[in-house]
This record gives C-alpha cells, structure tokens and sequence, in this order.
C-alpha cells in the first residue's frame, strides 16, 4: 500500500488525540514525527498527552518535539472547559516511558522535511505558532513541503468567539503568516469539523476489543461525553488527517482567504470571499492580503467515522 508521509502539529486535547491515534495506526499514514505547541493546554502538558497516545496506539519511534510555549504576541487562553484542566479530561492517565526529541519543534520539521525521500504533508491540528515560526527560520525547506492540510478556521461562525474558530484565534498572527505563505493549504473549518461524531454506544463496543487503542479511545470518548454532556461528540481534528489520504469523501471549494488579525470583534476570523465571480468582478474589493485556499464544506459523514472506527479497532464491524 503506498504511504502518505505526514507530520503532525498538535495541542493534545481530547480530539487531538482521536487524530494522533488515526495517525499512529492507519496503514496508508507514514507518521513522520509530531510537533507540540500551546494550545489547548500548556506545551509540556501537550508533550504527556501526546507520547501518551503513542503507547495507546502501539507506536514505533516516532519522534516528539516541544515547540511555542505561548502565541506571538498574545498571552494563552486554555480550552479547560473542553479539554479538562490536564488537556485529556481529567481522566489522570499515567505517564509515558517516551522521551521528548532533544531538538525544538522547528528543528524537528526542518529535518524530518529536509530528510524525507516522499513529499511531506504537514497537518497541523492546533494554533499555528510552531508552523509560523518555522517558515520564518526555515524558508528554504518550507519550500520543499508538499502542502498543509490544517484543522482551523472557519467560512461560517467561530466557535472561541462569534467569528473565529479557536486554533486561529489563539494566534491569529501566526494563521497569518501561514495562510500568506504560499505552500498550497487546504482548511479543514468549523463547516465540518463538529459532524463526524462518537457516542457512548459506539464507546461500549470499542470496549468489547482488548486491545489498548480502542480500550484508550472508548475513555476519551466517554469522558469527553461526561464533561460536555453531549452525545454524539465530535471526533474533531481526526478529520483533517482523514481528508489527506481520503479526499474524495470531502468536498471543497478554493476562496480567497484572509485571517484577520485586528484588535476588534472579528478577530482571528478566517474571511472567505464566497461572492459569485460576476459580483467579484463588479466590485473588485479584493481581500488585502488573501491567498487562494481550498476550504472543505461537506463530507460523508458516515464514511469518515467507519474509517476512524475500522482504524481504531481492528475488530470494529
Ligand atoms: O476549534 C477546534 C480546535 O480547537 C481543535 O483543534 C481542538 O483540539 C481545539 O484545539
Ligand atoms: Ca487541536
């Protein structure tokens, strides 16, 4: 089977966790290295829920970087009230035997871009800090990058405030910088992200398996239910993952995007130019600063969760 090598760029967070697992443990995934950034929770705290997931997922080697302990110019704003104080709901996991990378999260993904024979795909699935700094330091090799496929943003409402969805709120000068930096993007945004979905039926069975990933999964999903009392919870950052080696069960549209990193309401909302062409061409007030990104509006929904579920537990029928 031919293996897409990706990196992966996380603030682990419950969801994060469901796409590292994905990451870990789907045949067609080449899991290049994970970079750990401020985000859900604090970077160190991020770095034990990643390694983690690691063990859950029976992973090989995998290299684990510590990147931005906070945004570029803002201060951090925790998603406890989601994620739990520790970022994994709370649930006091043990720790890992893994270590982290000796090398920061820039370093990482300049040598594990600089090293890879196949085209890497980074994914990052959290604010942006790591991924701005490192096109800053590192242009050259950000040349090289196949593409990005982020979990970010939004062409509809936000969901940290009325307009911005949280990872580019939580660094809105950073998702500038990346969106404005010409390695081809695609955005998966809140039009989406809530839909693939868990419940605690789909937890039940996931528990049938003896096996640690889906025994590790089952809790997450159940905790995750607990503290925000909701059924089905949404499966969140894995779809970014899935979109890269199953885009025909996404659809997307390419608009010309902006992040807006003002001071004023709209701060950190993704602006998608969605005008019909003959309105853009009357009214040419183009978007400052735009790039063309490709935004995903709708998927199959069913598909993307079997595909999670299949992955997660070998067993799963
Ligand atoms: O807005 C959703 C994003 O914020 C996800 O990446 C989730 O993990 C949180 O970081
Ligand atoms: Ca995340």
């Amino acid at each position: 089977m031919e293996k897409t090598s990706i990196i992966l760029d996380v603030d682990t967070g419950v969801d994060d966790a469901f796409a590292v697992l994905f990451a870990a443990m789907h045949p067609a995934i080449n899991l290049l290295g994970v970079t750990c950034v401020d985000g859900n929770t604090n970077v160190d705290q991020v770095i034990a829920n990643t390694l983690k997931v690691l063990d859950a997922a029976g992973a090989g080697d995998i290299p684990v970087a510590r990147g931005a302990v906070r945004p570029l110019l803002g201060k951090s704003e925790y998603a406890e009230y989601v994620h739990g104080a520790d970022g994994m709901g709370d649930l006091g996991i043990t720790p890992s035997h893994r270590k982290v990378d000796s090398r920061s999260a820039i370093e990482l993904l300049r040598d594990l871009i600089e090293e890879s024979k196949e085209p890497v795909t980074l994914v990052p699935i959290a604010p942006l800090t790591n991924i701005a700094l490192f096109l800053r330091a590192f242009p050259e090799t950000a040349k090289k990058l196949h593409r990005i496929v982020l979990m970010g943003g939004s062409a509809s409402a936000g969901n940290a405030t009325a307009a911005a969805e949280f990872n580019v709120w939580h660094d809105p000068e950073a998702a500038a910088i990346v969106f404005q930096s010409g390695v081809p993007i695609t955005m998966y945004g809140l039009d989406v992200f809530m839909r693939p979905g868990a419940t605690s039926e789909n937890a039940a069975k996931l528990l049938k398996s003896s096996d640690p990933a889906p025994q590790f999964a089952a809790t997450l999903i159940q905790a995750f239910i607990e503290r925000l009392h909701v059924s089905p919870i949404t499966l969140g950052d894995y779809g970014a993952v899935a979109c890269v080696i199953h885009p025909e069960l996404f659809t997307t549209e390419v608009f010309d995007v902006v992040v807006d990193t003002s001071q004023g309401p709209a701060r950190g909302q993704t602006i998608c130019d969605r005008r019909a062409p003959f309105l853009k061409s009357i009214e040419p007030n183009d978007l400052t600063d735009s790039a063309a990104v490709r935004v995903v509006l709708d998927l199959d929904v069913e598909a993307v969760e079997q595909l999670w579920f299949k992955t997660i537990d070998k067993g799963w029928l």
